[in-house]
């Protein structure tokens, strides 16, 4: 059988966004955000976020198609997110998905969003090595996975008890006065700053905690312990160093990652570490896993910067492993799950 050919779809938070992927092959990949809409409420809005994706639906999956060079005729498959995310966003794309499903009569694939976040970097580095360790990191979560098989099976080793690495940077973005989402701003700075300035702590690193919780992240104490410093320097009437608290708080988030990472690379006995998710865009973290994965010894896949955040090539990307695994398509009436568990793939 020739490579298979995949529309995927993507609606989770405020992206709109579809791509064609043949094999390892990105053929076209539209993406049209809602950001601008939200910036000044300080957040996504679901429901503007909603009506944004009914509207950028068609014209974004017509254009993903013609990009390709292909008709909906042409595709082997559909595949769209499923979750996790905003219900009423999940609606509109998988509403819009069963449509030309049905309307092509093509199989259509249900998929976990985030799992597709370290799908996407096959087409780059090419296919998973079996029994691989992958890295987590998008808005709303950091989590550590043993992926036997990426169409199969994959296990959840470590995850955060509380606040996301993304989150917590927006945040922190907040209380520095940057606008919605605050992520790249910190990054920006940071690269400007100190990264010692500030004594910022290491969750679930040290003592009991660390040994108790190998692979498990917090990212709460950080957000609190940098939250109280800039308060403090405002109390005192002194100017706050935004470059070294961006530097201070990007350094400690991304050592423990990539120090979890790769612990968790040696536990499981993997030579790579595959990483995903929007939070993967940030150039700390990126330069302190290349970084370690040197010293270890482990190959580290990290997506192109464009293939970080939301889009419809992690989802075809996945659909195609679907494909190629000979996985039954989603059932024609398979819901949304916005609290979709990171270890299902695919709905049923
Ligand atoms: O995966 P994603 O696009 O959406 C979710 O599924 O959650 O991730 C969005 C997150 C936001 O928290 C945003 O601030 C963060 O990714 N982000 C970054 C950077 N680019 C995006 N965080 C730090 N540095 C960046 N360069
Ligand atoms: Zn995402």
């Amino acid at each position: 059988m020739s490579e298979p050919i995949v529309l995927g779809i993507e609606s989770t938070c405020d992206e709109t966004a579809a791509a064609v992927v043949q094999g390892r092959n990105l053929l076209g990949n539209v993406v049209a955000s809602s950001m601008d809409e939200h910036a000044r409420y300080g957040g996504v809005i679901p429901e503007i976020a909603s009506r944004a994706h009914a509207e950028a639906f068609m014209p974004v999956v017509n254009q993903a198609l013609a990009d390709a060079g292909l008709e909906l005729g042409d595709v082997d498959a559909i595949a769209v997110s499923a979750g996790p995310g905003l219900a009423g966003c999940l609606a509109v794309g998988v509403s819009g998905a069963k449509a030309l499903a049905w309307a092509a009569n093509k199989p259509l694939y249900g998929i976990n969003h985030v799992i597709g976040h370290i799908a996407v970097t096959q087409l780059q580095f090419g296919p998973f090595p079996e029994d691989t360790l992958a890295l987590i990191v998008s808005g709303g979560h950091t989590s550590l996975l043993h992926v036997q098989d990426v169409a199969r099976h994959v296990d959840v080793v470590g995850t955060t008890l509380d606040d996301a690495a993304g989150e917590c940077f927006d945040k922190v973005a907040r209380l520095l006065g940057f606008p919605y989402p605050g992520g790249p701003h910190i990054d920006r700075h940071a690269q400007l700053g100190d990264p010692h300035a500030i004594r910022v702590p290491q969750g679930l690193t040290q003592g009991n905690a660390g040994r108790q919780h190998p692979y498990d992240f917090s990212f709460s104490g950080v957000k609190t312990a940098v939250a109280r410093w800039v308060e403090q320097q405002q109390a005192q009437g002194r100017p706050v160093p935004v470059d070294d608290v961006c530097a201070s708080l990007a350094d400690s988030v991304a050592s423990v990652l990539a120090r979890k990472a790769m612990a968790g690379c040696e536990q499981f006995g993997s030579k790579t570490l595959i990483v995903g998710g929007g939070f993967s865009a940030n150039s700390q973290l990126r330069a302190k896993l290349l970084e370690a994965g040197a010293e270890h010894g482990v190959d580290v896949r990290i997506p192109q910067l464009k293939l970080c955040t939301d889009n419809g090539a992690m989802v075809a990307m996945l659909g195609v492993n679907l494909v190629e695994a000979g996985v039954a398509p989603s059932s024609p009436n398979f819901p949304i799950d916005s609290a979709m568990p990171m270890d299902r793939i695919v709905m049923d």
